[in-house]
């Protein structure tokens, strides 16, 4: 089988291209390399290409054809919240010209399945524990609405044409499947508190003020390697010929607290951490966990680690990166 993953170089694509490649996949990577590094996908056939581009569906259609591309997993997007707020039109066309042109030219190759990455965050305003796939849509950030709009694209096109579609609503991810995959980027809390550990900072707590058990916000960590698991899953799921559009969260249903990730973190590493408790972040929600339990029933998969295995993996891939460079 030969899968075409976009945003292959990112910090989940490479970990969804390297199972894979174990798998004894065939991959294809299409990465503009924004964010990513060719080196974390050797192995692979890798093209340079912003697939927001008006040219890109052309140029990926021919991709898809000439490397016999039999599936797409689509992770290429742009995913920082705040950024997102100020520049909307900026992932607007990158999100959701994006999709439309991955998506345009896997129906003129005729790839019949695809894999769409989208997030929680397309559930905005979170009031409930245990979110399931019917709780209502209504993102609070242009990040969220361009990644729902994706979704809405993938839905459509499979009805009107047979393709077969998963996306897959992923919630916290962090950790390191191996050392060198280590996410490269620090904006969430996992990369943050490590990074400020490592600076001799002390960790920030936004709000210690939340209806939670210890006052901080509790969130559904869940391990990259897991996660990239779930989308061979989700291939595996799209093999049946019958045509099918389903959508399903991706995490693990445990819910954690910053404070306990904080500890988690302070545990592994061996280090004393501070803490600095600021204000709430605007438009965060207390408790976002998901309710796993559709993945879980259609594909056989759920999370195999926990937190502990999350922060220590993160933390030994930010060591080894720093002893890299
Ligand atoms: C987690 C918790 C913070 C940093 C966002 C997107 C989502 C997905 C993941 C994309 C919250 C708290 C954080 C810090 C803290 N993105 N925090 N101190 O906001 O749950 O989700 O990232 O693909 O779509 O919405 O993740 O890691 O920013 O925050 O206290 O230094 O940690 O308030 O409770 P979030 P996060």
């Amino acid at each position: 089988m030969s899968v075409l993953v976009t945003g292959g170089c990112g910090y989940i694509g490479a970990h969804v291209v390297r199972l894979l490649s174990e798998a004894g996949s065939e991959t294809v990577v299409v990465d503009d390399l924004s964010t990513g590094s060719s080196e974390r996908v050797q192995g692979s056939r890798s093209f340079e290409l912003d697939i927001a581009a008006p040219s890109a569906a052309d140029a990926l259609a021919g991709i898809m054809i000439d490397e016999s591309v039999d599936a797409v997993i689509h992770l290429a997007a742009k995913k920082q919240v705040g950024e997102s707020v100020e520049r909307p039109l900026r992932y607007y066309r990158q999100n959701v010209d994006g999709a439309l042109n991955v998506a345009d030219a896997a129906l003129r190759a005729r790839v019949e399945r695809f894999v769409f990455s989208s997030t929680a965050a397309v559930y905005g305003a979170v009031e409930h524990d245990f979110v399931d796939e019917h709780a209502p849509t209504d993102p609070i950030n242009p990040y969220g609405r361009t990644k729902l709009v994706g979704e809405w694209v993938l839905r459509d096109l499979a009805r009107a044409s047979g393709m077969r579609a998963v996306t897959l609503r992923y919630f916290n991810v962090a950790g390191a499947g191996w050392p060198d995959l280590g996410d490269p980027q620090v904006l969430n809390l996992v990369t943050l508190v490590i990074d400020r550990i490592r600076r001799g900072e002390p960790a920030q707590v936004y709000g210690d003020d939340f209806p939670t058990l210890d006052g901080s916000g509790v969130r559904d960590y869940i391990h990259v390697l897991d996660l990239a698991n779930a989308h061979l899953a989700a291939l595996g799921y799209l093999d049946d010929p019958a045509p099918r559009h389903d959508l399903f969260n991706v995490g693990t249903g445990v819910g954690s607290s910053v404070l306990e990730v904080i500890a988690a973190i302070a545990r592994v590493s061996g280090r004393d951490v501070p803490i600095e408790v600021l204000p709430r972040r605007v438009g965060d929600a207390a408790s976002v966990v998901a309710d796993p339990s559709r993945i879980t029933g259609a594909l056989g998969w759920r999370a195999t680690r926990d937190l502990d295995e999350i922060v220590r993996s993160a933390w030994e891939a930010a060591e080894s990166g720093s002893r890299r460079s």
